[in-house]
């Protein structure tokens, strides 16, 4: 079980837009989809690029940079099967949105 921080208030990401989170180490990208937190690393698999500078169309995310497109939910990149990004868990709490910090393995 890991540790769920504080990232943003609600009214920081409305529905149809993307937050940057600085959650532990990692940088996150956190999507409101139809009032539904989700969060991805935030940065691309392809080059780097900053994710929640993208464009959020329903579930799909699309990297600034080349237009390389995720799905929030899942972190799969819409192309290639084999590219993921890491998924983090994410919810609402008391007006806040929360991510998970997982648990060292
Ligand atoms: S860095 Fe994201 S598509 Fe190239």
């Amino acid at each position: 079980m890991g540790e769920w921080v504080e990232v943003a208030t609600v009214g920081e990401c409305p529905p149809g837009t993307l937050l940057e989170a600085v959650v532990g180490e990692s940088i996150v990208v956190v999507a409101n989809v139809d009032g539904e937190f989700y969060a991805l690393d935030g940065i691309c698999a392809h080059q780097g690029g900053p994710l929640a500078s993208g464009d959020l169309a329903g579930c799909t995310l699309t990297c600034p940079w080349h237009g390389w497109q995720y799905d929030i939910r899942t972190g799969r990149q819409l192309l290639s099967e084999s590219i993921c990004q890491t998924v983090y868990r994410a919810r609402e709490s008391g007006g806040t949105i929360q991510i998970e910090i997982p648990a060292p393995s």
